[in-house]
């Protein structure tokens, strides 16, 4: 048999509203062409993130039903302590209530002004919580990873040879940590192999610096060392899983991933002396440390997850349905980042939208069109969330690419769900050369793309023109 089956039956349904294009024009406007401002219930398919959104187990939703909700020395934290520690070999481990939270809390403890934190691409929330605290966010990211179309494996790599270089060229004390971020979300998902962690790993312990993964989407990552190094082959996923987290001193996870569940994070680690300031920090903005921002039934929800995830069968389910969507993609011409990544598609939408400059924000207008289009909900990587405004000229200066990604959401949508989302996208090719760029009229300083307000251009020919000689804010 060539097709892959979900591995799962539905016992519980959510239906949605099917809405007419002319009401998704409608609801599109009125939430300034900005896809976080439309309301879920707006949302037929909804792509935007595979953060918190997947679907738990019956075993997760029975779990739930006897978390244990002490204050302190909850049996739930104990059980999920003892099957994070076997998962990753970290002696502590501490639930927050989200990846942002373990960010904040383990920079906070260790990073200050004018320092810097290399990555091989920090996701949006981990530079900020980088930069939030006067220092440095830098990403190292792989040769590889610059040619969008090229199918070569690994792009999710740390690009070592430069990340040496620079290290030799720091002052002492200069890095407090460094990171490596499991699968690159920013690349594409694209994982690391398990020979540049090792790499990685030997020169952050060269040069003392303590090493942590972003490990969001561990299991994932241990998928594609399982599936395409012969190393590891024959190695059951826990093993795999727990090499990869052997090389580093700890870990920031954002269980809304590959945790499965709709809330959770964890932040793990080894050093005594570093946890009893985590575990300070943990106090005064997340709660006791063993429930740490999140309700007994939510530790308990974890635990069952973690134990779930690295099931080959799901993890074999989620390459083929990316695959699927990819491949049938790239056959009706649509231009998409390859390899596909497990969590995402990710589309390119300065090749697919030509006539559209960078300056006129090509991965938002895609974006939109396709939510007018099919009621699927994506989110613009690329200027709106990366760019930025020249502080100097208020000339804006764009990300290195514009990408949509199509998330999939864990255990959600079937297979005609996503032959949907196929066929909006092959209508929307058909008709590129309708799409409009986008202006900025409102931008905040911060994580701008979350509250950003959106104009179209009036039309397509020499919005460009037009753009150019918009100031951008209040333009
Ligand atoms: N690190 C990575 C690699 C992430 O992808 C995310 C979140 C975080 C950290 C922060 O975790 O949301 O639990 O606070 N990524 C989501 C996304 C939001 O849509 O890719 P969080």
């Amino acid at each position: 048999m060539k097709t892959i089956v979900e591995p799962f039956r539905i016992k519980v349904v959510e239906p949605f509203r099917i809405t007419t294009p002319e009401e998704r024009v409608r609801i599109l406007a009125a939430a300034h062409h900005n896809l976080f401002l439309v309301r879920a219930e707006d949302v037929m398919i909804d792509l935007l993130t595979d953060s918190g959104t997947g679907a738990m187990s019956a075993q997760q939703w029975a779990a739930i039903q006897t978390g244990d909700e002490s204050y302190a020395g909850s049996r739930s934290f104990h059980e999920l302590e003892a099957v994070v520690r076997e998962l990753t070999g970290y002696a502590h481990v501490f639930p927050v209530h989200q990846g942002r939270a373990a960010e904040r809390i383990l920079f906070g403890a260790l990073v200050g002004r004018g320092q810097a934190v290399p990555n091989n691409a920090h996701f949006d929330t981990t530079r900020a919580n980088v930069e939030f605290l006067g220092a440095e966010a830098l990403d190292f990211v792989a040769p590889a990873a610059r040619d969008l179309a090229a199918g070569v494996a690994w792009k999710g790599n740390m690009d070592v040879a430069a990340l040496e270089t620079w290290l030799a060229e720091q002052p002492p004390g200069r890095v407090p940590l460094g990171l490596l971020t499991i699968t690159n979300n920013r690349v594409g998902g694209q994982p690391v192999s398990m020979p540049n962690l090792r790499a990685v790993s030997a020169l952050y312990r060269r040069h003392g610096i303590p090493f942590f993964l972003d490990a969001a989407r561990f299991a994932e990552n241990a998928w594609w060392i399982h599936r395409l190094d012969p190393e590891w082959r024959d190695v059951p996923l826990p093993e795999v899983a727990r090499a990869m987290f052997a090389l580093a001193d700890g870990c920031l996870v954002s269980a809304k991933k590959d945790g499965l569940v709709n809330i959770g994070g964890l932040l793990c680690l080894n050093d005594a002396r570093l946890a009893a300031r985590v575990r300070d920090l943990l106090i005064l903005g997340e709660g006791f440390p063993t429930y740490g921002g999140l309700a007994g039934r939510d530790l308990a929800a974890l635990a069952q997850g973690l134990r779930e995830v690295l099931d080959p069968d799901y993890l074999r389910y989620r390459e083929a349905s990316a695959q699927y969507l990819a491949e049938r993609l790239a056959r009706l011409g649509v231009p998409i980042v390859r390899p596909f990544g497990l969590h995402a598609v990710y589309l390119d939408a300065r090749a697919f939208l030509p006539h559209v400059p960078p300056s006129e924000l090509p991965g938002q207008a895609l974006a939109c069109a396709l939510y007018e289009q099919g009621g699927i909900r994506s989110v613009e990587i690329g200027t709106l969330m990366f760019g930025r405004t020249d502080p100097v000229t208020g000339q804006p200066i764009p990300a290195d690419h514009d990408l949509v990604r199509l998330c999939l959401p864990r255990r959600v949508y079937t297979q005609s769900h996503v032959d949907w989302v196929i066929e909006s996208l092959g209508e929307l090719l058909a008709r590129r050369d309708s799409i409009r760029g986008l202006a900025l009229v409102e931008e905040a300083p911060f994580l701008r793309a979350f509250t950003a307000r959106l104009r179209p251009l009036d039309s397509v020919a020499g919005s460009g023109e037009r753009a150019r000689s918009l100031t951008l804010v209040g333009g």
